[in-house]
């Protein structure tokens, strides 16, 4: 497909998944509004239609919980081809929602949105509208998911790291307890069984909600009562991104919040730096269970690159990892290293290609110099949508589309990518 061609797919597919204001992910599969796919679909609409793109972000917002916290699916119109939907998860949001929250790319879309602005009045508006509302997000994290100031905020479901069923969670979600499903799982009747989840996972993932639902979604027990709890490096390295990037709204606006936002990225950088194996070179989630580095090769060991915490030293050794993944497979990046035996090329977050890592990735090792992993990403990102479409994931392999199709982010990245030099 040419680039002009490439182009007018691309909004297509946003706007065959545009429900009024809001994107769902895929027609079928996800037929909600989800927390960070709106920051990535937000990017793609700024392409052609701005004011579309903040309406995408307030639609968000309009579901945010009276403690800060923005809820991981917002449920703005009921839709029974969905499992758990509204009813199972009984939140207590003002719009319906689920009760977890989601990778926070909000305030580093926000700010990317305000410096690229064509109508920067427009923008000027909303980002101010939407200014207090994120750092009353980021407080939540602080006070809901990080009690002891320790630089690191606790993911308490799996499905709040975005990477629902990465290699990463097995041991963590293998001790938490199981519940039987209510009603049959609906995604396996959209993608073929063996590129979700298992059923097994689902009964985990179902019993902590049947937990926290019990705890009556309060912040302040959730941490401390939940039998998973684990620092992702890519979560933590997506909300220090986000910190430096709500900071220079702040400084913009001139806001008197400078001083608290400095003060959680001295005690992320440390934290996040923290998590470096020396030995393997790699930096490694941490189960704050057992106190154990969760030693798993995936791409979360990449991310504080897009954080931008790493020393040039650990960046250079990075890249030289990313090229090894790259010997092995035929597109960059596997979400889980191919020599891994979790290793699963068709399998969701196992294996597959995801273009909204290659994104954040792309930028995290071009910010340290290293352009031929970052051209690499983002020319691997693009062939992908190109020859195979805008699925939701891709075999590393042959570069098969898996999973959902028609699948916003993909789409919505590749104009970003499009847009900002191809
Ligand atoms: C899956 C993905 C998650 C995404 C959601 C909607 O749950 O793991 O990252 O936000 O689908 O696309």
């Amino acid at each position: 497909m040419l680039t002009p061609q490439l182009t007018e797919h691309a909004r297509d597919v946003l706007r065959a998944d545009d429900r009024g204001g809001y994107t769902v992910p895929s027609p079928r599969l996800y037929p909600y509004q989800w927390l960070w796919d709106a920051g990535f679909i937000a990017l793609g609409w700024a392409t052609f239609d701005e004011k579309r793109a903040w309406e995408e972000l307030e639609r968000l917002f309009s579901a945010q919980w009276s403690d800060g916290m923005v809820p991981h699916i917002v449920f703005h119109r009921a839709d029974p081809g969905y499992f758990p939907g509204p009813e199972v998860w009984a939140a207590p949001g003002p719009v319906p929602s689920s009760g977890i929250t989601q990778p926070p790319v909000l305030a580093s879309i926000v700010w990317r949105l305000l410096e690229r602005a064509k109508d920067d009045a427009l923008a000027e508006a909303k980002a101010k509208t939407l200014y207090p509302k994120l750092l009353e997000y980021h407080r939540w994290f602080a006070r809901a998911r990080d009690p002891q100031n320790t630089g690191l905020v606790a993911l308490l479901h799996p499905w709040e790291s975005g990477l629902d069923n990465s290699p990463i969670w097995d041991e963590a979600l293998a001790r938490t307890p199981r519940a039987a499903l209510p009603a049959a799982r609906r995604d396996t009747g959209h993608v073929p069984t063996e590129q979700r989840p298992s059923t097994l996972e689902y009964e985990h993932y179902f019993g902590l909600l049947e937990h926290f639902k019990a705890l009556g979604y309060d912040s302040g027990k959730l941490y401390h009562a939940s039998p998973f709890r684990v620092a992702s490096a890519s979560f933590n390295a997506i909300l220090h991104r986000a910190n430096r990037d709500l900071l220079a709204l702040s400084e913009t606006f001139e806001t008197p919040d400078e001083a608290e936002i400095r003060g959680w990225l001295d005690r992320s950088v440390t934290a996040l730096e923290s998590l470096w194996d020396e030995t393997d070179r790699f930096y490694y989630s941490r189960d704050l269970l057992s106190g154990e580095a969760i030693r798993l090769r995936t791409f979360e060991g990449f991310m504080p690159l897009y954080a931008g915490t790493a020393s040039q030293e650990r960046a250079d050794r990075l890249a030289e990892t990313a090229g090894d993944w790259g010997e092995r497979v035929r597109y960059l990046l596997p979400s889980t290293d191919p020599s891994e035996e979790s290793f699963e090329a068709r399998r969701y977050w196992r294996g597959p290609v995801w273009l909204n890592v290659n994104w954040m990735l792309e930028q995290g090792f071009r910010a340290y110099g290293q352009v031929d992993v970052a051209d690499r990403l983002r020319g691997d990102g693009l062939e992908l949508a190109r020859t195979s479409g805008m699925w939701e994931y891709f075999e590393p392999h042959t570069g098969e589309g898996l999973g959902g199709h028609t699948f916003a982010w993909s789409a919505a990245l590749v104009l970003d990518w499009l847009e900002n030099g191809g």
